[in-house]
């Protein structure tokens, strides 16, 4: 609940504190910010949110796929990784959390804890708000400052979402933890190759390491790789949350979902690093 995570929250507009109304969130200022009937709030200012913020169809589709857990391997190791930081703390951010998924199974494994879960989409800060009782959704660019108070981060997430390294260095406590997961290229092999899927980007390795290589050293890597067996519903649902839910040509590829066999042997595979900031 947004309860949970008030205090650690800034008005987007001038930076104060923010406090818990009836039906707002509110700063000293003035500066007002509703709470959505599903239990969310919006702190976006100005103009409409970026081009890339899921939508309500690919939020269904990623909370289909999810709940299936045919990526519980990987929410287990995310829950691992953030148990075992040198800094477990209390106040567990995620950036692009989406769902909530992977954030509320860390809270499950840190009973102590409260969750920010940021995103873009409202889509996305709707289902994230029921996730998990100790788990706060706000509707936030990460491209833009975040709406988050300096140093108030214990562990920071960062799974299959855009990176703002100097953003997640102020937000950080200074011995925190940013865990960042992301897809290798072997990543839905073979369904990339057969439906013609957007494959991984070659080079978005390289540019995540320097996106965060300026605030951040890596402290520790893990490739984690595993098979899943996927019936032509749950391919829809794994193509209808990623990237390729944008691609102009998917009606192709739902055509070519019919003629896949009745099950699929499909590789999950993800590097999952740990950074902690460069003081
Ligand atoms: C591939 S999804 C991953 C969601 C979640 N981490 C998961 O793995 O289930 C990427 C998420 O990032 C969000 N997103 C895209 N651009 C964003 C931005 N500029 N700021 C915040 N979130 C953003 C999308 O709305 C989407 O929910
Ligand atoms: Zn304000």
């Amino acid at each position: 609940m947004l309860a949970d995570i008030v205090e650690h929250l800034i008005c987007p507009v001038c930076g104060d504190g923010l406090a818990l109304g009836e039906r707002a969130l509110g700063c000293p200022r003035g500066h007002a910010f509703d709470l959505a009937r599903q239990g969310y709030v919006s702190l976006l200012t100005g103009s409409q949110a970026p081009g890339t913020a899921d939508s309500a169809a690919m939020v269904a589709a990623r909370a289909d796929f999810l709940g299936a857990g045919h990526f519980a391997p990987l929410a287990d190791a995310v829950a691992d990784a953030c148990h075992t930081a040198p800094r477990a703390g209390k106040v567990i951010a995620d950036a692009g959390a989406g769902t909530g998924y992977y954030l509320a199974r860390v809270l499950d494994r840190l009973p102590y804890a409260a969750g920010i879960a940021l995103d873009v989409s409202k889509h996305a800060a709707r289902r994230a708000a029921r996730a998990h009782a100790r788990l706060g959704a706000v509707v936030a660019d990460v491209w833009r400052p975040l709406p988050l108070r300096g140093g108030s981060v214990d562990v920071l997430l960062n799974v299959f979402a855009p990176r703002n390294g100097a953003e997640f260095a102020r937000v950080l406590r200074r011995d925190g933890t940013l865990v960042v997961v992301t897809p290798t290229p072997r990543h839905l092999e073979p369904l990339v190759e057969r439906l013609g899927l957007l494959s991984v980007d070659e080079s978005k390795e390289r540019r995540m390491a320097e996106s965060l290589s300026g605030h951040f050293t890596e402290t520790g890597r893990r490739t984690y790789e595993f098979p899943m067996a996927l019936d032509r519903a749950a391919v829809e649902a794994v193509v209808g949350m990623g990237p390729s839910a944008w691609h102009t040509e998917s009606d192709d590829i739902r055509r070519k979902i019919t003629e896949l066999a009745e099950s699929s042997e499909v590789t999950a595979s993800f590097h999952l690093s740990t950074f902690e900031s460069r003081s």
